[in-house]
């Protein structure tokens, strides 16, 4: 599952942070699918929880200075994700890595990062044409 056009926000660095979270799943998913593939899985795993708290504190302060309305949804999801991201490093080290449990986490992750994005983040591109609107005449103030 990769990034697409139909998920762009209007902001490239934003749009840039979401193509590396596809991909950081996305070899999650082939790590968890692959017998030898636990230390890797876990390296990801460390890395996504670092990337994704770096990312979120990023676009939560583009989304206030922009006033965007979706602000408050979107930082409660990103604590629904980081929670769940905790959850399972918490599970890994007391009880070890378990393949089932890291499709479990992959599946969900991909689901998130599909409506998450979609739904919430993408309320930026509004924020953008309104940065550049020029009105209708033609003179911008
Ligand atoms: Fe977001």
């Amino acid at each position: 599952m990769e990034w697409n056009e139909s998920l762009a926000t209007g902001f490239p660095q934003i749009d840039q942070h979401h193509r590396t979270l596809f991909k950081a799943v996305s070899a999650m998913a082939a790590a968890a699918a692959t017998d030898d593939g636990a230390a890797e899985y876990l390296r990801l795993l460390g890395f996504l929880d670092r990337y994704c708290r770096d990312h979120f504190a990023f676009e939560e302060g583009c989304m206030e200075r922009h006033r965007c309305p979706a602000a408050a949804a979107n930082k409660q999801q990103h604590q629904g994700l980081l929670q769940m991201l905790t959850e399972h490093r918490r599970l890994n080290a007391a009880h070890g890595y378990d393949p089932h449990d890291a499709t479990i986490l992959v599946h969900a992750m991909q689901h998130w990062l599909r409506n998450h994005i979609g739904r919430v983040d993408r309320e930026l591109r509004h924020c953008v044409s309104a940065k550049v609107r020029v009105p209708e005449n033609g003179v911008s103030s």
